[in-house]
């Protein structure tokens, strides 16, 4: 029996398959309507030590519209680390302040260190380039919503693969399914040796091209679209090299099949052009708006107002 009561929610390698469902079918449920009023009584922490607008906003609106109350930081100049507090005692401090503590960090493995300072659960919101677990969680309720299961599909994901937090813990949940997995990246962007390495040790078809042209003939029904990170670079002309190589336009749906289905995380720069968001295929609006559903579910099962 999955229970997530009291659970950190870290990285999606700590998932395992049944988990995975768990959530899924939670987020059904609460979508549907028949869960209401889980979070009477609970309070969340949401500490964002870098700039966001879907996850900061919808896990608030996902704690408003579950009974429960919600306070944070969305800067953080404006918390006493910027007097010289360590990160360590901050945690220590807010996980007394609340029931669960949602953080965001540029640092990888600052949600996994929280985990281990905290008195409550923590759900990461995203560590640096590592994972972005919750995304994860949405994008399997999108995939799931849209084809009706989560197996036996063909996805390609493309742009920025080496930092891309949200492709990296969609690539380990995607392979406990059997999916069929393309990487469409520059050279300079690929998926980490480790997250293939970890794709080959679970038998994961999978392949890497550099152009989207290459993709044509893979018969994608998902095509998940990444943001090239000008942020995650050190070097700026190293960004300059590859910023706007992929740009997402009718003539692309048209080449990868009219029935591709296209998500993206958000926020977008210019790698898909506007002209594609009034058409069937696009979903990221859709992928976005399931972030309520989606993290009220999580909220409810880390609490143990949902099981
Ligand atoms: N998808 C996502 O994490 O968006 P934000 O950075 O706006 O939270």
């Amino acid at each position: 029996m999955v229970s997530f009561n009291g659970r950190s929610i870290v990285s999606i390698r700590d998932m395992s398959h049944d988990d995975l469902i768990k959530v899924v079918e939670t987020t059904k449920r609460v979508k549907h309507g028949e869960l209401s009023g889980f979070l009477k009584g609970k309070t969340v922490a949401t500490l964002f030590f870098e700039p966001s607008t879907r996850t900061r906003l919808s896990f608030e609106s996902a704690v408003f519209k579950s009974g429960g109350s919600v306070f944070g930081i969305a800067n953080p100049k404006a918390s006493s680390q910027s007097k010289g507090e360590s990160f360590a005692d901050s945690i220590r401090t807010v996980s007394g302040y609340c029931d669960v503590l949602v953080i965001r960090h540029p640092v990888e493995g600052a949600a996994r260190m929280a985990s281990e300072l905290s008195s409550t659960p923590v759900i990461n919101a995203g560590d640096g380039a590592n994972q972005h677990p919750t995304q994860t969680f949405l994008d399997l309720f999108t995939i799931n919503e849209s084809f009706g299961r989560l197996e036996n599909l063909k996805i390609g994901m493309m742009g920025d693969l080496k930092y891309g937090r949200t492709v990296h813990s969609l690539a380990h949940a995607l392979a406990l399914f059997g999916n069929e997995l393309t990487f469409i990246s520059p050279p300079s962007l690929q998926m980490p040796e480790n997250i293939l390495k970890e794709l080959d040790d679970r038998n994961v078809k999978y392949k890497s091209v550099a152009d989207l042209e290459d993709a044509e003939n893979c018969d994608l029904d998902i095509l998940y679209v990444t943001r090239i990170q000008k942020e995650r670079f050190g070097d700026p002309q190293e960004y300059e090299k590859v910023a706007g190589i992929y740009r997402i336009t009718q003539e692309t749906i048209r080449l990868l099949g009219e029935g591709i289905r296209v998500m993206h995380p958000l926020p977008r720069v210019d790698e898909i052009a506007e002209e594609i968001d009034s058409m069937p295929n696009a979903i990221y609006f859709t992928q976005a708006h399931n972030g309520i559903p989606t993290r009220q579910a999580l909220l409810g099962l880390v609490t143990g107002g949902l099981d």
